[in-house]
């Protein structure tokens, strides 16, 4: 097999800069594919949060000029580092005006005005910095709507640059919900031959869906999880696009994400009060012990403690979780839930601390250390998603035999085998209805289950330890899909 050229572009990598699961993933998706001998490389944009001094950023000497159509060319810098314990080379695009900002995409409440000449310019810029470097990519491996202006550029504005003559892309979808819908103007500033505005290229609702249009161009389309490539054929999970992704479901497939097990695992685990190994617990006892000190719950070993973190979003069944909290609160049962994002869940949860302050407490805000002490600490791992393309909180809860109780969407059905009450197999809890009643119920007879079926549960928490998510597979699949576009791409 021949050593690729890959240029993984993505908003946000891991640890430079992080709002959600596509940061893990693009940080150590490359590690993987690096081990298996291919030329990868990594871009992000500079953002202010990206510490230069702390990884030791270099830069790269002389201006990328980006031709912004009717903005005009604009100038900006970039730097050069590695993805921490690794050699895979990774590249941030500097410019100040577009990313010297507090935060990725929003102020902390409301999206970023021009979000859309932003991500268009990283995407743009990404190519400019091949030729800088002349790193003549087979592979450009976009990711959600921010880069998906790459599959059509290469098409479009780049088919007659040499540079790219031979490259393929892949775009991979993180989440359909966000898809880059932007005012019409955006072609021109693009550069994009206005035949592209129809609704079977990148024309949606009279303005440009630059996700629609990444679908159209890619020479691959992935997504990260087997079951969640089917549901976005769907009207319940297609948001829009379903007719459009039926359209392309030739080259659509999903690929279940990985997890990085230096990072994730409590027999290394650097943040956490006591490490522990499926075969010996009781340093998740500690964990569970320091969990609860921490947040001022009363500290019984005896009693089930369920965990959450996650964005405070419509997505991962907050709405859901909210209805039944009073419910849950007469179960006998502590929760400890980390998170930010809706303000109006902020605010209720953080009340909620108050009405039950010795079973329930929370952290507002982005934490990961506190993220992976409820991973030890916690029983069970509470995922109530309404849709979940793959999700990774549960596969790093299994990591720690922290048993998942999830909604079966998605990457959640996929990587989730349901409790068994007759034989007692299972690694969680599975309900199929979003709805309060089903979540309440399930929740009780995983509480049910700790009470009635302790030895059940401990096997279970084993049988969870032993489950493996790691990349090696996973970059496998995505090496057969490089292979697979660029023999479309060359004939
Ligand atoms: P999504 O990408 O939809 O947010 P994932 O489960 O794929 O969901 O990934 C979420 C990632 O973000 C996980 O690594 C999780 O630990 C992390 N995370 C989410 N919210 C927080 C938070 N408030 N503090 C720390 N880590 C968080
Ligand atoms: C998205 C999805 C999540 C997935 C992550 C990484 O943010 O919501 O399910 O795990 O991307 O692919």
């Amino acid at each position: 097999m021949n050593r690729l050229k890959i240029l993984i572009v993505a908003s946000e990598v891991v640890p430079f800069a992080k709002t959600g699961g596509l940061a893990d993933v693009a940080g150590a998706l490359p590690k993987t594919l690096f081990s298996l001998g291919h030329d990868v490389r990594v871009v992000m944009p500079r953002y202010y949060v990206v510490d230069r001094q702390k990884y030791s950023l270099q830069p790269i000497e002389g201006e990328l000029g980006v031709p912004m159509g009717s903005m005009g060319e604009m100038w900006c810098g970039a730097y050069e580092g590695k993805l921490p314990n690794s050699d895979v080379p990774i590249y941030f695009i500097e410019h100040e005006g577009f990313f010297g900002r507090k935060g990725l995409y929003n102020d902390g409440h409301y999206s970023y005005g021009d979000n859309d000449n932003r991500f268009v310019f990283f995407s743009k810029a990404a190519m400019q910095l091949c030729k800088k470097i002349d790193f003549k990519p087979d592979i450009l491996h976009a990711n959600d709507w921010h880069t998906a202006s790459l599959p059509i550029l290469l098409n479009t504005s780049f088919a007659n640059d040499e540079f790219f003559e031979k490259t393929a892309s892949i775009l991979t979808i993180h989440n359909l919900q966000y898809q880059g819908h932007f005012y019409k103007g955006l072609m021109d500033v693009m550069g994009v031959p206005w035949e592209e505005f129809n609704p079977l290229s990148l024309e949606s609702f009279g303005g440009v869906n630059l996700l629609k249009g990444g679908i159209t161009h890619c020479d691959m389309l992935t997504t990260v999880s087997p079951k969640y490539a089917e549901e976005i054929q769907t009207k319940a999970f297609g948001w829009g696009l379903e007719h459009h992704i039926q359209g392309h479901s030739h080259k659509l497939i999903g690929i279940i994400n990985g997890i990085d097990y230096d990072e994730w695992s409590p027999s290394c685990d650097s943040y956490i009060k006591a490490t522990f190994s499926a075969d010996d617990l009781s340093g998740k006892a500690e964990c569970k012990q320091a969990l609860q000190q921490q947040f001022g719950l009363i500290e019984r070993d005896d009693v089930p403690l369920i965990g959450f973190v996650g964005r405070l979003a419509e997505q991962k069944g907050i709405a859901l979780v909210a209805h039944v909290i009073g419910g849950l609160m007469h179960l006998d049962l502590q929760i400890v839930l980390l998170g930010a994002g809706e303000m109006w869940a902020e605010r209720f949860f953080s009340d909620i601390v108050n009405r039950y302050p010795d079973k329930f407490a929370c952290y507002i805000g982005y934490n990961n250390a506190i993220a992976h002490q409820i991973e030890a600490g916690s029983d069970f791992f509470l995922m109530p998603s309404l849709f979940e393309p793959c999700g990774l909180n549960q596969l790093y809860s299994l990591s720690y035999g922290t048993l998942p109780i999830v909604r079966a969407t998605g990457g959640l059905d996929d990587t989730i085998e349901n409790y068994d009450p007759k034989t007692g197999e299972g690694t969680g809890f599975k309900f199929e209805f979003a709805t309060g009643d089903a979540l309440y119920g399930t929740v009780k007879w995983a509480v049910d289950t700790w009470y009635e079926n302790p030895e059940h549960i401990i096997a279970m928490k084993k049988r969870a330890m032993k489950q493996h998510f790691g990349w090696d597979d996973s970059a496998k699949d995505y090496e057969k899909v490089y292979y697979y576009a660029l023999g479309k791409r060359r004939g």
